[in-house]
């Protein structure tokens, strides 16, 4: 596929993005009926083993014609404070305990992402999405030769320059509002830059498509990146409570549920700025959860996994966005006929 064919993808009939969702929400199902409803859906690679992604590839494939598309998480630096680290281990340890879980080992990794680039080389989709950082030249270029379009994830106007640098066909502008991990190339600061604003300032001065996201719940929304120049709006939360969604059931109904008074940022579930739900968990130990991702994201893992299984909604990473109250249970692509309404 060339330039023009994947950019054509953000103009598909719906100008609506199924956002990459990892940790299990992002299915094949989900990607399959947000292009039935002429959306553009993503499999999410972050977490997954090559072999998983490339089952998860398959079976998408026999659901749907359309074009979809495979997120990466680029790895960062193993620079993390071993003992900011074990002092976090030592302060969440009752939290386990208290669902007979272990904490997990807090480890640095790569996520696979030699052999998932690998995979995508020999496999292509028709567009790869980065998120944390920018591929390498000659990744971006093997990709691109192999036909996917290039989509990096940018929250500032300098990732966004570093992204066409890296020679992106497309860009997806991440504004403070959304929901799960910021895509933040460092996650030194914490990024408050409302969606329209960093849209206007990276619109200003890049001419590349550019796939709005963070905290678009309505048509409205949808209707208002687009006015502000976005090719397409790009949506996670809203699709969460959809069947289709492999998200837990205590995430499901946690988003229904009117107990949690708003979002936050926090590292207290992953040691990476993410927002979500305010829980018991996120409200007491954000303050001291260090940048140490992904130690505390491995660290954290068999507590999650249980509190998940158990309905704890207490103790689970709960990632929402800030229009979460709009996210509905009904069928993903009457989801993403509503939000294209009109645009
Ligand atoms: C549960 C969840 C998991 C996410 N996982 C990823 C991911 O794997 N890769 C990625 O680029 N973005 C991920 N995101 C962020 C989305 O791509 C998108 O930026 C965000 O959902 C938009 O904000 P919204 O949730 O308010 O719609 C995730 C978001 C959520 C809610």
């Amino acid at each position: 596929m060339g330039d023009a064919e994947g950019i054509g993808l953000w103009a598909a009939s719906a100008p609506v993005v199924g956002a990459p969702m990892a940790g299990g929400a992002s299915t094949p199902e989900l990607v399959a009926a947000v292009g039935a409803a002429g959306g553009t859906g993503f499999l999410a690679g972050g977490y997954a083993t090559p072999e998983a992604l490339a089952e998860q590839i398959a079976r998408t494939r026999g659901l749907t014609g359309r074009p979809f598309g495979v997120n990466l998480f680029v790895p960062g630096p193993d620079d993390a404070d071993p003992d900011a680290v074990a002092a976090y281990a030592r302060t969440i340890a009752p939290e386990a305990d208290a669902l007979l879980a272990p904490l997990g080992e807090p480890r640095w990794s790569d996520d696979a992402y030699p052999a998932k680039l690998d995979l995508l080389r020999s496999d292509p989709v028709p567009v790869v999405s980065f998120t944390f950082g920018v591929p390498a030249p000659a990744d971006a270029s093997a990709l691109r030769a192999a036909g996917s379009a290039i989509v990096v994830t940018v929250t500032t106007l300098d990732e966004a320059r570093a992204a066409v640098e890296a020679g992106a066909d497309a860009l997806v502008v991440q504004g403070a509002e959304a929901g799960g991990h910021q895509g933040s190339f460092d996650d030194a600061e914490e990024r408050t830059a409302p969606l329209l604003d960093l849209l206007a300032e990276v619109r200003a001065e890049v001419r590349l498509p550019l796939i709005a996201a963070g905290g678009i719940g309505d048509a409205a929304a949808v209707r208002k990146v687009l006015a502000h120049g976005a090719a397409a709006a790009q949506v996670g939360t809203a699709l969460l409570r959809s069947p289709e969604s492999g998200a837990s059931d205590t995430h499901k109904q946690a988003l229904a549920d009117e107990v949690f008074p708003g979002t936050a940022v926090t590292r207290a579930f992953s040691g990476r700025r993410a927002r979500g739900l305010v829980n018991r968990f996120l409200g007491s130990y954000t303050a001291e959860a260090p940048a140490a991702y992904p130690q505390v994201h491995y660290l954290t893992g068999p507590m999650r996994k249980a509190a998940a299984r158990e309905g704890d909604a207490d103790r689970l990473h709960l990632w929402a966005g800030t229009a979460y109250r709009s996210a509905e249970e009904r069928p993903a692509a009457d989801i993403v006929r509503d939000l294209a309404e009109g645009a």
